[in-house]
Formats: structure tokens, C-alpha cells, sequence
């Protein structure tokens, strides 16, 4: 019979227990609907604080678990990382966006290797006999983690720049992966399979090997292709995070694991599908040049020449328009002009004007660039259209004003072959009767080709950064 004292422990920790469990149950709840909201701009900042209450009480949960041994070094790592990660969320250029999603993601497949690894250190340590599937789990989030930790990182240094974002890589690159990807899985059977080797040196060297690879994964992938490759690491750290949920015994870690992992991968999808790139091909491939002006061969640039036109003749073009489409890319979002274009499709809409915005899931850096970009200036939501439901409505506008986007509306994707970007889809401006195009000079987009958009007939550019060519239309409008 238990003494009582005893009874009473057990009661105790199995309460506390339950209590952590049901708060587990209401993070995963607030998880899902804080997702489902994040699927329309309208209710997406509501879905990111739900979604940030439950991470809020998973944590708040996690930190009675009786097998926390010491509270000091985790108020040290929220005294520090919280106003590091609270000031750099809040000081980032939307411009930077991806490549601060890049570190962040890293830093996640980071904490599920580092915890992989000093779990099997404890049990190692303490003789605490676990079973294989609990090994397996951890050591799959050390291998996950490590390849989405460093590959993040590779990916952070070539959107921000500060290595070129050109493919780079060695003679053989996917043979030397494999062989990567092999030596890691193969140190991990033979940690599993064998008894009184080192698991020090085995974990160590299967966490570097797992690192190289993804260092390796990373740096032969184009600039172009990088949001794509920061989704499939993202999937990868959310796998990592539920093996490592499932190696600790961890529900919420589980579920939060699994919706990562999920909705990375298909992300990965829509964005591979929205550039007419298969997923393997982005991955394995080495399309992508660095981010402008590369020069892709596109085989013969487009012929004929470009007309210029200047603020006032636009306005007029479309203060006298029936409807207006606007079409905004990644130049709106470097000039920060999306206040100045929601300014001008207030004075177009006084003068009876119907303004609709084309997005193009791909327009931009990241996946919802424009929509993040225009709700900022709380342009309403229902005129943005989607790319397929706005391509059928060009032939009918008047005017469509293409405001520092390139590629999404390069004609190219339809009809030539050669052209890299052969079979992405596009907004059909050049249906348009008449197009004006915002830009600064003739400079190609990311893909680094020549837009034979800009050298049709209705076709005039507007030189200029697009916030001043579209505050000076504004004053024009005003005249008219
Ligand atoms: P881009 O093709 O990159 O073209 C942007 C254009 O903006 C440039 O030609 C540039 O011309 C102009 N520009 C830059 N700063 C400007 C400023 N201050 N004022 C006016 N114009 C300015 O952009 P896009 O059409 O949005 O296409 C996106 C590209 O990124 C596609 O190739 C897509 O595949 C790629 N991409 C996107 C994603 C996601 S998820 N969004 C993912 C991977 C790749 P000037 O220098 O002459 O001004």
C-alpha cells in the first residue's frame, strides 16, 4: 500500500499534469482557427494573435512540467531573445520580409537540433533506457533540424545580399548531397543498431554532416526560387519540431509540428505551381538568376521601341477611363508606394472610375507580398483579384497601370520558348488597350529578361521612382 505522503505526490503531479494537458488542448484549438483566419486578409491579423495566445499558453503550460530541472537559463534566453525578436519584427522593411522569415525559420530548426541533441545527451548520461521510437524521433529532428537550421541560414544570406544569389555549386553537387543525406541517416542505424560506441561523436558528427547538407541544399538554388526553398525548410521545421514533440511526449510540439510542416508544404506547392516550376525542379534544378538584371538568355530580345509619357498625360488617360486595373510588383513594394497608389484610386473612383488591383500570386518577394503591402494602405479587399479572375477582364480595361512589376506581366511566358520563365502564368496586360508602366529605367526584373510588355504599341512608360511618378499623377488628377 502506497504511504501517504506518497499518494498525495502522485495526486498532485497528475493534476498538474491534467491541467497541462488541457491547456495544451486549448493552444491546439486557438492553433487551428488562428490558421483558418490567417486564410483571408480580412480576419488575418486577428488569426495571428489567436494563433499567438495559444503559443502564448503552450508555453506558459510547459514551463509547470515537473521535469524542468532549472528556471535560470530559460528566463535568460527570454530576458534576451524576447527584445531581439520582439525590436527586429517590428523594425524590419516589409522589402526584408523574407529574408527575416528565413532567420526566424532557421533559428526554429536550430532549437528542435539543439534539443535533439541534449536529450540524447541526458538519456545517454543517466543510463535512462528509452525505446528505439523515441530514439528515431529525436534523431530525425537532429538530422531535419540541423539541414533547415543551416540551409535557412544560406537562404537569409542570399535574399539579404550578402552572398550573391546566383546558383553556386560544385561538379557533382546532388551526387555529393546524396552522399551527405546517406552519411547522416547511415550514422544515425548504426547509433541505433550498436552498443558502447560514443553517442558524443556519432550525434556530433551526424549533426555536421546534416548541416553540410544543408548548406549544399541551399547555395545551388537561384534567388529567384528562394521564397520556395524557405517554404520547404519551413515543412522541414515543422517535421523536426513534431519528431522531437514525439521523442519528448509533447502533444502541443506534435500538433504545432504538423500544421508547420503542412501548411510549408503546401505553400511549397501553390508558389511551384504559380512559377510553372515543379517542385523538384526548383530544388534540384538550378534555375534562378540573382534577382535583376542577370541577363538570363532569353533567346531575341523584343523588338521595336519603347514611347515614355509623363504624369500628366497618364492622369488624363485615366481620369477620361471607364475602369482601371492597377498592377502592382515588387517596385511598389521598394518605393513604398502603396499609400500614394491607394491615394490615386481614391481620386480615380470620385471621378467614376472603377479601380480593381491584379495580383499575381508570385508578384513581389514573398507569397502574399502585395496583398500584406496594399492592406497595409487598407485598400478594401474586394478589389483585389485573383490573377485567374482578373486575366479575363484586360481585353475590357481601358487602362491598365503596371506599377514596378516585370516579370508577372512578361508576355514572354506565353510565347517564347526560349524564354526562362516559359509557362509561368501571367496577368494579361498586354490585352489591355492601353497599358502605362511605372518604373525607373529599362532594367529587367528578377528573372533578368527584356519585357516585350513595354515595347507594345498601347504601351507607354512612365519613368521614375513609382511613389513620385504616382504622387505627381495624383496633383494631376486633383486638375483634372
Ligand atoms: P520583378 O520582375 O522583380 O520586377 C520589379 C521591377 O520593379 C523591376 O523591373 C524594377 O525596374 C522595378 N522597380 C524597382 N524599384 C522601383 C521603384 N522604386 N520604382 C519603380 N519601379 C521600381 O517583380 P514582379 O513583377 O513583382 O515579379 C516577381 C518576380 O520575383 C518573379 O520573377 C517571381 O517569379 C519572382 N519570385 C517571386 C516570389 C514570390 S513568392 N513573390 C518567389 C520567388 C520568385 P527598374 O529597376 O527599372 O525600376
Amino acid at each position: 500500500m502506497l504511504s501517504l505522503p506518497f499518494a498525495s505526490t502522485l495526486v498532485a503531479e497528475s493534476t498538474t499534469q491534467n491541467i497541462i494537458n488541457v491547456a495544451y488542448l486549448v493552444a491546439i484549438i486557438l492553433f487551428v482557427v488562428g490558421l483558418k483566419k490567417l486564410t483571408s486578409p480580412t480576419t488575418a491579423r486577428q488569426g495571428n494573435f489567436i494563433a499567438g495566445i495559444g503559443m502564448f499558453i503552450a508555453l506558459v503550460a510547459t514551463l509547470f512540467m515537473e521535469n524542468i530541472v532549472t528556471y535560470e537559463w530559460i528566463i535568460l534566453g527570454t530576458v534576451l531573445g524576447a527584445p531581439i525578436g520582439f525590436i527586429s519584427a517590428r523594425k524590419v522593411k516589409m522589402t526584408a520580409m523574407p529574408e527575416m522569415v528565413a532567420l526566424f525559420n532557421g533559428v526554429g530548426g536550430g532549437a528542435i537540433a539543439l534539443i535533439a541533441l541534449s536529450e540524447y545527451f541526458v538519456w545517454t548520461d543517466g543510463n535512462v533506457g528509452v525505446t528505439t521510437d523515441v530514439e528515431v524521433a529525436s534523431l530525425l529532428s537532429l538530422i531535419i533540424g540541423s539541414i533547415s537550421f543551416w540551409g535557412s541560414i544560406v537562404a537569409f544570406l542570399k535574399l539579404s545580399e550578402r552572398i550573391k544569389g546566383s546558383p553556386i555549386a560544385l561538379p557533382g553537387q546532388q551526387f555529393i548531397n546524396g552522399l551527405l543525406l546517406l552519411g547522416a541517416v547511415g550514422l544515425a542505424a548504426f547509433l541505433l543498431l550498436s552498443t558502447g560506441m560514443d553517442p558524443y561523436m556519432l550525434t556530433v558528427a551526424i549533426a555536421v554532416l546534416a548541416g553540410v547538407l544543408g548548406i549544399f541544399f541551399v547555395l545551388p538554388i537561384g534567388g529567384a526560387d528562394m521564397p520556395v526553398v524557405i517554404s520547404t525548410l519551413n515543412a522541414m521545421t515543422g517535421l523536426a519540431a513534431a519528431a522531437a514533440g514525439f521523442a519528448l511526449g509533447n502533444n502541443a510540439l506534435i500538433v504545432g509540428g504538423m500544421i508547420v510542416g503542412a501548411s510549408g508544404t503546401i505553400l511549397t506547392n501553390l508558389m511551384a505551381v504559380a512559377m510553372n516550376r515543379t517542385i523538384a525542379g526548383v530544388l534540384f534544378g538550378s534555375f534562378g538568376s540573382s534577382g535583376g538584371g542577370g541577363g538570363a538568355d532569353a533567346g531575341e530580345g523584343p523588338q521595336g521601341t519603347v514611347k515614355s509619357t509623363d504624369a500628366a498625360s497618364a492622369a488624363i488617360l485615366m481620369a477620361y477611363a471607364q475602369n482601371v486595373i492597377v498592377v502592382p510588383g515588387y517596385g511598389l513594394a521598394v518605393a513604398q508606394a502603396q499609400h500614394t497608389v491607394r491615394e490615386m484610386a481614391d481620386e480615380l473612383e470620385e471621378k467614376g472610375v472603377s479601380v480593381k488591383y491584379a495580383i499575381h500570386p508570385v508578384a513581389g518577394r514573398m507569397p502574399g507580398h502585395m496583398n500584406v503591402l496594399l492592406a497595409e494602405a487598407d485598400v478594401p479587399y474586394d478589389q483585389l483579384v485573383e490573377m485567374e479572375d482578373i486575366n479575363p477582364e484586360f481585353e475590357r480595361a481601358d487602362v491598365a497601370i503596371v506599377i514596378g512589376a516585370n516579370d508577372v506581366t512578361n508576355p514572354a511566358a506565353k510565347n517564347n520558348e526560349a524564354s526562362p520563365i516559359y509557362g509561368m502564368p501571367i496577368l494579361e496586360v498586354d490585352h489591355a488597350n492601353n497599358v502605362i508602366v511605372l518604373k525607373r529605367g529599362m532594367a529587367s526584373g528578377y528573372a533578368g529578361i527584356e519585357n516585350e510588355l513595354f515595347y507594345l504599341d498601347q504601351t507607354q512608360m512612365l519613368f521614375g521612382d513609382a511613389k513620385d511618378s504616382l504622387s505627381e499623377i495624383v496633383q494631376e488628377l486633383k486638375n483634372v
